[in-house]
């Protein structure tokens, strides 16, 4: 798979990018990152890429023509599976969304910044919009990140037990069950005896019985 980042604060993404299951991932070979700086396509001695938005208002507006230019000159290298858009005015990122990405070869990834970009881009290219939750940051770099790392994890090789993504919270609408590891006994409270059993069938049971009771629980509206 190959995923381009474009975003104004490409810094943001050095750390990201050169640790844990993402590195693990670039070095096997199963993802490459490229990011781009938006600046790169600048207008102007100044590298210009935002711009006052037209009817007024706080807030500046990421100009269309640097990002068409970035765009245009990667779609005509490749052909890409989605063209994302970060942003809080959008459907909120949901489980079924990342499984579905995880399976093209290209994919886009625009990271807003400011109040936003130049509502012609949208139109021109994005073909998907994708928001991280009912909040706003200040730019799309961290949900970019977000929406990179949860669909590298599900790429086969990059965990290094394969059936643990699909045991993740959400991947059947329900959330994970505790989990426990040693010590057995730890300031007088004890690991589940039946997780200690070693009967797979009681333990498997005893994981579906919490995993619903956690979510009737944290979010019923999981179990509509
Ligand atoms: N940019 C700013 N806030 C965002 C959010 N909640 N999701 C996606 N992109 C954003």
């Amino acid at each position: 798979m190959r995923i381009d980042i474009l975003s104004a604060v490409p810094q943001l993404f050095e750390s990201f990018l050169n640790y844990s299951i993402v590195q693990r991932a670039k070095k096997k070979g199963l993802v490459q990152i490229f990011i781009h700086d938006i600046h790169d396509y600048g207008k102007g001695k100044y590298k210009q890429i935002d711009d006052y938005q037209y009817g007024g208002g706080a807030g500046m507006v990421l100009m269309v023509e640097p990002l068409d230019q970035l765009i245009s000159q990667l779609k005509s290298e490749r052909n890409y599976d989605d063209i994302i858009f970060m942003t809080p005015d959008a459907p909120v990122l949901k489980q079924p969304v990342v499984n579905e990405l995880s399976l093209h070869n290209n994919l886009m990834i625009l990271a807003g910044h400011y109040k936003g970009v130049d509502q012609r881009l949208r139109n021109l290219h994005i073909t998907r919009e994708i928001s991280i939750g009912d909040y706003v940051l200040s730019g799309g770099e961290l949900p970019a990140a977000v929406l990179t790392d949860a669909v590298i994890r599900l790429l086969p090789g990059a965990m290094s037990d394969e059936t643990s993504a699909l045991t993740d919270s959400f991947q059947n609408d329900l959330l994970a069950p505790p989990v426990y590891t040693r010590p057995p006994e730890y300031k007088g409270m004890k690991v589940p005896d039946v997780l200690l059993s070693g009967n797979h069938q009681k333990i498997a049971d005893w994981r579906e019985e919490q995993a619903e009771k956690i979510t009737r629980k944290i979010r019923p509206d999981l179990l509509d």
